[in-house]
């Protein structure tokens, strides 16, 4: 199955099997929104959950908020995105489809990386034992050409985005011979800044209304906050406030599923610390939050860093933890070191003081902050392509050679549902059976009662939804008061007493098994 193949089949399955649906389906869907199944709502939550817990539950100077979506409008200018929070844009007039013009380079830029490496790649195969890489990068004129090619490129678009000269990010795309990927022409429009909050009115009477705006980023909540929160809650500088919420920005292109999404959760915190150590807890923070992510043991080689080329009007060092979905290494992180910027701007439009008295030093200052940004739904999506596979069975397990199953192999304790609970038939007192272990389980975690169909195909749906567990009651738990538990990742089955089932579902689906590693 290819890459392409793959996401397709993710997106078709989180419907079928009612994770994600797109929103308002029978009015043609609202792009790039998305609704939550059944499955899916608890597997979003069970990510927050592990996000939430391992910030404010396993640092004792990190505490939690939850501010409102709407803010006081003043938040959007002195925060700078009333004027600086926009991507520019380009249209091709042929195919009128519209584009990222940065976007459009930064593919550009990729494609050239991969050319390096096929050239790598055919010449280590060519000269195999004796090939010495480091060496050819340098000397072959192809590779030295892409090379210079992809360095030139960079720094062009580096210095026309800080200089906002969208004249010039025109001319790279011209330069590079960038064509349209639907129509396939170099017809384009010139590029223009298109600011991405969504505004609405409040107040009754339209004269009277004052124009506000959905959030685009949860962090400000957290700003204009700062004092409340530290002084209601005793913490001293180092400490952090964390928070998760909707997101909304009007994203110009809107694609890839979850990916970008014009309404969406973020979960961030943000760090205050003493001027001049922000650089020391940035390079903390990257290494605890690379932690979180290697912790669902989905493997190492699907993330990197990356370093941002462009720094944001607010920081001082950023960067992104990538992660390899179907369709490249994308962001579904950052890590930005955001100076004293904001609670300086909020300072000055407010008029009010946000400062903190650091006992040790004796004096008053304005923190530094280092925040830790991930989108949940970003995150749902990493879940997802990472856990899902169609498996080939051959003669693992007797009865299902040449057959296949879809399986998602989510960690136990982020699984939508933990445990289901079958009678083997709906008859001779299995169903009450049944029930009483899923009466025992249900307080613990989410559970699954079925007693349709053959046990094979209650088996098959507990796969496609991530379950591991499956615990059958057969004529013979009426006997001797034991059960099949049946292993999703394996489909191995074992006789187990009914009185430690409880324990062995409550030992696999802890949280703290994820915790306990960061
Ligand atoms: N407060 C900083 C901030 O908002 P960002 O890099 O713009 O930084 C942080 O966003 C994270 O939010 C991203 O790493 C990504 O996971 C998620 N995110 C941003 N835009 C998104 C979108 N349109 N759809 C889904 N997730 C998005």
């Amino acid at each position: 199955m290819t890459q392409e193949e793959l996401f397709k089949n993710i997106i078709s399955h989180c419907k079928e099997y009612g994770f994600v649906f797109p929103s308002s389906e029978i009015y043609d869907n609202l792009g790039a929104v998305y609704d939550y199944g059944p499955y899916g709502v608890e597997l979003k939550n069970n990510i927050r959950e592990y996000w939430w817990k391992s910030m404010v539950q396993m640092n004792d100077n990190i505490v939690g908020l939850d501010a409102a979506i709407f803010m006081h409008p003043t938040v959007w200018k002195a925060s700078g995105h009333v004027d600086a929070f926009s991507d520019p844009l380009i249209d091709n007039k042929d195919s009128k489809k519209r584009y990222r013009a940065d976007v459009l380079i930064e593919e550009y830029v990729q494609k050239t990386e991969d050319k390096i490496e096929k050239e790598i790649e055919k010449a280590s195969r060519r000269f195999g034992e004796k090939f010495d890489e480091k060496m050819y990068r340098h000397t072959n004129p192809r590779v030295v050409e892409y090379r210079k090619k992809v360095d030139e490129v960079n720094a062009r678009m580096k210095s026309a985005l800080e200089k906002n000269d969208l004249a010039e990010v025109k001319q790279i795309i011209v330069d590079c011979e960038i064509v349209c990927p639907v129509s396939g022409s170099r017809n384009w429009t010139d590029v223009r800044q298109f600011n991405l909050m969504f505004s609405t009115q409040m107040g009754s009477v339209s004269e009277d209304a004052n124009t506000i705006y959905l959030r685009p980023e949860t962090a400000q909540g957290i700003f204009v906050n700062f004092l409340n929160v530290q002084r209601s809650a005793r913490m001293k500088i180092p400490f952090g406030i964390a928070q998760t919420g909707k997101a909304f920005r009007n994203e110009i292109v809107a694609r890839q599923f979850l990916f970008r999404m014009r309404e969406f959760e973020q979960m961030e915190m943000q760090f205050f610390v003493r001027p001049g150590e922000e650089m020391q807890w940035y390079n903390t923070w990257k290494e605890k939050r690379l932690k979180w992510h290697l912790a669902m043991g989905f493997g190492a080689e699907r993330y990197r860093f990356h370093d941002h080329l462009k720094l944001a009007h607010y920081a001082n060092a950023a960067c992104d933890i990538e992660f390899a979905f179907p369709f490249g290494f994308k962001e579904i992180e950052g890590i930005h070191s955001r100076t004293d910027f904001d609670l300086s701007s909020h300072e000055k439009f407010s008029g009010k003081k946000l400062q903190y008295f650091d006992p040790e030093l004796n004096k008053n200052y304005i923190p530094y902050v280092i925040e830790t940004s991930i989108g949940l739904d970003r995150m749902f999506l990493a879940v997802l392509a990472s856990a899902f596979e169609v498996e080939k069975l051959d003669s693992a397990v007797a009865g299902e050679e040449g057959t296949e199953r879809i399986v998602l192999r989510i960690p136990p304790s982020l699984a939508p549902v933990k445990v289901a609970v079958f009678p083997l038939v709906k008859k001779d007192g299995l169903p009450e059976k049944a029930m009483d272990v899923f009466n025992n389980l249900k307080n613990i975690c989410r559970c699954y009662y079925e007693e349709k169909d053959t046990i094979g195909k209650r088996y098959r749906r507990q796969d496609a939804i991530g379950t591991p567990f499956c615990i059958t009651i057969d004529h013979e738990s009426l006997k001797d008061n034991c059960v099949t538990i049946r292993y999703r990742d394996t489909m191995k089955q074992e006789r187990i007493p009914i009185g430690k089932v409880r324990e062995i579902v409550e030992e696999k689906v802890a949280l703290r098994n994820l915790l306990s590693s960061l």
